[in-house]
């Protein structure tokens, strides 16, 4: 009897074809179907589904994956997982990758996850959650201007420095953009009204969370969990921001390294003890058992690493450098994730560091602009250790690969140290050429804040 699985890949992104790419190199691999034929990358290496995709009609890609013998799926992105695909596609005989509902909760719902981190000391910034906006914007000025203090109290307290203005989120889901970061009360004031009145982020925006603001450098930490135990892999660090030296709007991801030095391994410790442990047993005390990836957006603050958000799933793009160093079977690893077996596993890395150089659209994050033609993808091919993931932001037309919304490539580029890494993966972003093509030249030349 063969021992290949097929697998259905959930997801059209860079981090899907990463994983796809990857699953390819598994001699596990029976057939590999993907949901997003429109990624042109994933078109080349799997098969496309043929049903209609959405939780109202699961029950068409159960039927699929009876039909197709589907014995492993892996969901990508966190909107089908915070919908319940994991639970509804779950059957004898087939395993799923990722978490059910209640548990991507953990992403989904920014103000449950700011609950249980609280409920069980797991460090996070301090955060008040909010239904009314009104009610954020009194909460606010009352941050703006505290009532004085009097006596010896201000003494104690000095010439309070003048503080920055606290950091505004959605509480739901809202493509990595429900975050605003403001540099001026004012800016935190139109951030509640661009949540809550204008719903600039739709029914995420129901709920706002007006959060400490934190400092220091940040750091992706990411975890399998097999219910019980956790893999840490690698540390990654992603580059948030739109233009170099991290200005610019807030984006899903404009590139990543890993491994990032900027975290040293009994921090990594702190982390691994005090947050993807001690969020697992909360869980597990909350009846929730997590399988899949755990994401912690980690803070190096003063005072200690601090979580920023969870994620239930790969990062994009922190999935392209973890795939391009990863040497152990991916498909044992899924599987061993999905089966409480993780640790009969022997994961090995590649020693090399990894880049990743994401390239967007013109006008990206806001305003992506449709339809340049992507040229050079063969030629940046052919470069040495480099590697091009397509990002949804993709299509195929009259043979071309054209560009249809914001992020459109990641580059990949391994090396001996991390300068060789950013050679590589820009040796092969300049052999690519799209009208409007935005990417940052400063990924991995030095942690960003
Ligand atoms: P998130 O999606 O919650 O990780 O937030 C996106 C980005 O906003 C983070 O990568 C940080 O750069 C920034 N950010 C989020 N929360 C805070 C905070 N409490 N203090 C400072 N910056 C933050
Ligand atoms: N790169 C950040 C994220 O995937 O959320």
């Amino acid at each position: 009897m063969s021992d290949t699985i097929n697998v259905l890949l959930i997801g059209g992104g860079g981090r899907e074809h990463a994983l796809a790419l990857k699953m390819r190199e598994s001699k596990r691999l029976g057939e590999l179907w993907t949901t997003h034929p429109e990624n042109a990358g994933l078109a080349r290496i799997a098969k496309a589904v043929d049903v209609p995709v959405s939780i109202r009609e699961i029950y068409r890609l159960q039927q699929f994956c009876e039909r197709n013998n589907i014995g492993l799926v892996v969901i990508g992105p966190e909107d089908p997982l915070a919908e319940g695909y994991a639970d509804k596609l779950a059957a004898p005989g087939r395993l799923v990758f990722g978490p059910g509902a209640e548990a991507a909760r953990l992403e989904a719902d920014k103000a449950w996850a700011k609950q249980l981190m609280k409920a069980s000391s797991i460090p996070t910034a301090d955060a008040r959650v909010f239904t009314d906006a009104r009610v954020a914007k009194d909460y606010l000025a009352s941050r703006e201007h505290p009532p004085a203090l009097e006596g010896k109290a201000q003494k104690l307290a000095g010439k309070a420095a003048a503080e920055l203005p606290p950091v505004i989120k959605a509480a739901g889901l809202a493509k990595g953009k429900g975050v605003i970061v403001p540099s001026t009360f004012k800016e935190a004031n139109e951030a509640i009204d661009r949540i809550m009145v204008a719903r600039e982020f739709g029914d995420a925006g129901s709920r706002v969370i007006i959060e400490e603001r934190l400092e220091g450098p940040e750091v992706s930490v990411l975890a399998i969990v097999d219910g019980h135990n956790i893999l840490v892999l690698p540390p990654c660090q992603d580059h948030k921001r739109l233009l170099d030296g991290d200005k610019g709007p807030n984006t899903g991801g404009m590139g990543a390294y890993c491994p990032a030095p900027v975290i040293d391994d009994a921090t990594l410790a702190i982390v691994e003890r005090d947050v993807l442990v001690a969020t697992v047993d909360a869980l597990r005390r909350e009846g929730i058992e997590y399988k899949g990836v755990l994401y912690a957006g980690i803070m190096l603050t003063p005072a200690g690493p601090k979580v920023l958000e969870f994620n239930c799933r790969f990062g994009d793009p922190e999935c392209q450098p973890l795939m391009a160093r990863l040497k152990s079977d991916v498909i044992d690893l899924l599987c061993a994730a999905c089966t409480g077996t993780l640790d009969t596993v022997d994961v090995q890395w590649d020693e090399r560091t990894a880049c990743c150089v994401v390239m967007a659209a013109r006008g990206y994050p806001d305003a992506p602009k449709k339809g340049a033609v992507i040229e050079g993808l063969e030629e940046a091919a052919r470069h040495e250790n480099a590697r091009v993931t397509i990002a949804g932001a993709t299509r195929t037309k009259d043979g071309d690969t054209v560009v249809s919304g914001g992020r459109v490539l990641g580059v990949t580029g391994l090396g001996a140290t991390i300068s060789e890494a950013r050679q590589a993966a820009y040796g092969a972003c300049d052999a690519i050429k799209f009208e409007g093509a935005q990417f940052r030249r400063d990924i991995g030349s030095k942690p960003a804040r």
